[in-house]
């Protein structure tokens, strides 16, 4: 049987309006701009408002995917939605995101996976693409950080922002050799514990002591985690580029998950690729965890910088602890 490539048809992303700066944090906690910028490459974040949910977010970035790639919202067969800030824990935020599209036809699911959300998802969607299962799937990586962030948490307010970046996949045009070329995705569940959200789940549902402990928001060992940020992400970057054939140099572009300027930078310098080619939106979106590549993957595509026939190469690394890669020849 011949084999269906799974190729990425049109992007988009939505930035809530309200920026965060630095200098803001700083009359928050006792932080600032010296200390955050040189350690992590973050000027400001977005910050959506009250009345802005993580599906808003998703449906205006699925909206624009949608213009982009010239679909009909009832030709989606398949809306997978990666977050870790869902509107709700149920239903799944997909399915709040189906009703806003007006996604008729589509079976809507959520993707857990938090940084490496969006690459998880869009091996789903490849996947499905593939099998012949989808015909045109709808990929969106949406987060409301700010709703999950303790504001009082120096170590980790100061790294979050919230929005959405959306893709549409199906399949690629026949002989054009574009697509999806690989796609690697893994976990480690033994190292969980190093960036987590305590409660509001069954094992310690949400309670007066919970809530006065601060036990329902993200906690993390940034020291530990960014060292494994490091090895993880160069590791399975160089495994998807040989995967799809290539070599390093043939990379024309790295969008990688945007966690820390620094820990872009190593990466970047395993594939011996110089900070040109790469693709970093971090100085003012912060982490905006699985909304970080398609946002970044949005912004460069739309301004010119990523062109067809180019090599497009994914990677992020997250809680779970999972991590994930994947290479792209870019289409029309
Ligand atoms: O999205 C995927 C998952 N997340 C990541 O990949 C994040 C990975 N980790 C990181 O990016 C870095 O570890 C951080 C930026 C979070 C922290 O940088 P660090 O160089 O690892 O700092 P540290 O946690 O070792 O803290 C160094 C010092 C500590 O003070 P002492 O103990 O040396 O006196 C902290 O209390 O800096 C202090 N500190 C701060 N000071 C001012 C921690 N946060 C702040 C802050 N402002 N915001």
């Amino acid at each position: 049987m011949k084999e269906i490539r799974a190729a990425i048809a049109g992007t988009g992303s939505y930035l809530p309006e309200k920026v965060l700066t630095n200098d803001d944090l700083s009359r928050m906690v006792d932080t600032s701009d010296e200390w955050i910028y040189p350690r992590t490459g973050i000027r400001s974040r977005r910050i959506a408002g009250p009345q802005e949910q993580t599906s808003d977010m998703a449906a205006e970035a699925g909206r624009r995917a949608l213009q982009a790639a010239g679909a009909a919202p009832g030709e989606i067969d398949l809306l997978v939605v990666a977050t870790i800030s869902g509107d709700s824990p149920l239903p799944a935020t997909a399915c709040l995101v189906q009703e806003k599209l007006g996604l008729r036809n589509a079976t809507a699911f959520d993707v857990l996976a938090a940084c490496s959300g969006f690459l998880f998802a869009l091996d789903v969607a490849r996947q499905y693409v593939r099998s012949g299962a989808a015909r045109k799937v709808l990929v969106v990586g949406a987060e409301k950080m700010s709703a999950i962030t303790d504001w009082t948490d120096r170590t980790t307010c100061i790294l979050f922002g919230d929005g959405a970046g959306a893709a549409v996949v199906q399949p690629a045009e026949e002989g054009s050799g574009n697509g999806i070329l690989a796609s690697l995705t893994g976990s480690d569940g033994s190292l969980a514990p190093l960036l987590h959200i305590e409660a509001g789940g069954s094992a310690l549902p949400t309670s007066a002591e919970t809530l006065a402990a601060k036990r329902g928001f993200v906690k993390m060992d940034g020291h530990t985690i960014f060292k494994y940020a490091v090895r993880n992400m160069a590791g399975v970057a160089l495994r998807a580029v040989e995967e799809a054939g290539l070599k390093p140099a043939d990379v024309d572009w790295i969008v990688p998950h945007q966690a820390n300027i620094r820990i872009i930078q190593a990466v970047a310098k395993t594939m011996d690729a110089p900070m040109e080619k790469v693709v970093a939106t971090i100085e003012r979106t912060g982490n905006t965890t699985a909304a970080s590549i398609p946002l970044a993957l949005d912004e460069a595509v739309r301004d010119g910088r990523i062109k067809p026939g180019d090599n497009v190469l994914f990677v992020a690394f997250g809680a779970g602890l999972t991590w994930a890669s994947s290479v792209v020849r870019w289409g029309r």
